[in-house]
């Protein structure tokens, strides 16, 4: 019975859930930073810092950020490059240079408070849906939800949803479902406490249901395999494509080149890369050919490191890509005649030109 669903939640069910999740949670979180010493800036800094890195590796970096940025108005009167240096490490840099506009506008829009409409908080830069639910509720105690991986699993094994959750008829039953649950008298406390169960407790392979406040309510429990829930979507198998990229820098700046009219995504900009479907079943390429092809010049092979491997979905494809870095002398000139229009461009500027990534 995949993607069955109690629609109408009767009122009992709905207040045993929140009250057993709040006690649960007041006798079992985390002490984390942020909760042990809450501010609306050490919501705004611990949430961008979570978007997309796990608590353990985040607690150390907002520990350091709030001693040298403590609040809004240090961070938005600081220099770019100090901000993205107590950055170096947790990476999506962009995150740090949104959260720095972000205080920037809280100091000289919102005269230093973070504004208590959901819509101009929505509108603040690096706040997407998660963010505006996290800080909305959990600093300024707005009735509003939050969807994160965490409580996605939760909530779907809660009702045995199933499907795509992410988008459409499958997201809008998930968000209606968090909505009905909301504690709106303490929404910061709940929506943490969801994303502690499903950090703790409902975690995606063995679920600790012996332990879970909510076993007595859980569908997915009452089903015997919790584990399955929520139902994943079916996809067509993936096709497994290699890329190299390459990171080439010079004079501190970084190679982009604009993806050409016949392309998918004409215009973006992005790294120079190359998979094996452009080497036509040959061996792929090394990174000196890639860049050869791609701009006409060679680099000195010694200096070319390997900086990290990542996968990524596109389509139908499954791309594992390794990035080398390729320093270049600071006299090295792309030929003027070559076709493909290209920039080199400052680390801090590249969240100013349009990309796929
Ligand atoms: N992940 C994102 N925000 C979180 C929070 N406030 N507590 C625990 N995990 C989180």
């Amino acid at each position: 019975m995949p993607g069955q669903t109690n629609r109408s939640l009767r009122p009992a069910y709905v207040k045993s859930i929140r009250r057993k999740l709040l006690a649960w949670y007041h006798r079992n979180r985390r002490p984390l930073p942020w909760r042990t010493r809450p501010s609306p800036y050490g919501t705004v800094l611990s949430e961008f810092m979570l978007q997309q890195t796990q608590v353990s590796t985040v607690i150390p970096y907002y520990q350091r950020f709030l001693k040298q940025f403590p609040d809004f108005q240090a961070l938005a009167e600081a220099e770019e490059s100090d901000v993205l240096k107590a950055w170096a490490g947790l990476g999506y840099y962009k995150r740090a240079i949104n959260l720095k506009k972000t205080a920037e506008r809280i100091v000289h829009v919102y005269q230093g408070k973070l504004p208590e409409n959901p819509d101009e908080l929505r509108k603040l830069p690096g706040f997407g849906e998660y963010t505006t639910g996290a800080v909305g509720s959990i600093a300024l105690d707005l009735p509003l939800i939050l969807m994160d991986g965490n409580v996605r699993r939760v909530v779907g094994r809660l009702f045995t949803l199933g499907g795509d959750l992410m988008t459409g008829d499958g997201k809008k039953e998930i968000q209606n479902l968090c909505i009905d649950i909301l504690d709106m008298d303490h929404p910061g406390d709940f929506n943490q406490a969801m994303m502690e169960l499903g950090a703790l407790i409902c975690i995606p392979r063995n679920p600790d249901c012996g332990r879970c406040p909510l076993k007595p309510s859980c569908m997915a429990y009452k089903s015997g395999r919790p584990e399955v829930w929520p139902e994943p979507v079916r996809r067509p198998s993936l096709r497994k494509v290699h890329e190299i990229a390459l990171a080439v820098f010079r004079n501190r700046r970084l190679l982009v080149l604009q993806r050409p009219n016949n392309t998918s995504f004409p215009g973006l900009w992005e790294l120079p890369r190359m998979d094996d479907r452009r080497a036509g079943g040959n061996d792929m390429p090394t990174p000196n050919q890639v860049l050869e092809h791609l701009v006409n010049i060679h680099a000195n092979g010694g200096d070319i490191a390997e900086l990290g491997r990542s996968r990524s979905i596109f389509t139908n494809h499954l791309i594992d890509t390794t990035l080398f870095g390729i320093p270049l002398r600071p006299r090295v000139r792309i030929k003027r005649s070559f076709h493909i229009h290209h920039q080199w461009l400052k680390i801090n500027k590249l969240d100013d030109i349009p990309s796929s990534n």
